[in-house]
């Protein structure tokens, strides 16, 4: 093999990097806040309840009552479908459930941002 196809393999593979860098990774080599968000909804357990996509059919989901509901039921919100509505129910969670929608009082604010981000990214625009 020549030394200029040696070149042309290696100036492809820093094409491909150089490419797919950008896609997942916001500005600061940060992760998709949403995405971001969505492992947070899995890590901290919310999906137990709401389901991975929030379609409020996580494996417990049929044993409480009230059900949560499908996140992209703009009218089945209690406290609201806004961001920082959102926040503060995860934060204090939903005194009407009887306090089965908990409060996540410890979760840093950063992160309850996330979470609100991601279950907003599930309603319709
Ligand atoms: C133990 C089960 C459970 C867990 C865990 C849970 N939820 Fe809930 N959540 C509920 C239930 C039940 C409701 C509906 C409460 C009601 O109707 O009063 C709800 C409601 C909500 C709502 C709708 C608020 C509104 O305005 O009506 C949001 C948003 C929400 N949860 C987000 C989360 C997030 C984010 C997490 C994880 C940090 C989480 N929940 C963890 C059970 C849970």
């Amino acid at each position: 093999m020549g030394l200029t196809r040696l070149c042309q393999g290696f100036l492809l593979i820093v094409l491909a990097l150089g490419c797919s860098d950008g896609v997942e990774q916001g500005e600061a080599g940060q992760e998709d806040p949403v995405v971001q968000g969505r492992k947070l909804f899995i890590t901290t357990g919310c999906n137990v309840c709401h389901g991975n996509e929030g379609r409020g059919d996580g494996p417990v989901a049929r044993n409480l009552k009230p059900k949560p509901r499908d996140f992209a039921d703009l009218a089945g919100y209690k406290r609201g479908p806004g961001l920082t509505q959102i926040e503060e129910t995860i934060e204090k969670g939903l005194n009407s459930s009887g306090g089965i929608m908990p409060a996540f009082p410890n979760l840093k604010p950063e992160d309850r941002r996330l979470l609100a981000l991601f279950v907003q990214s599930l309603q319709p625009k």
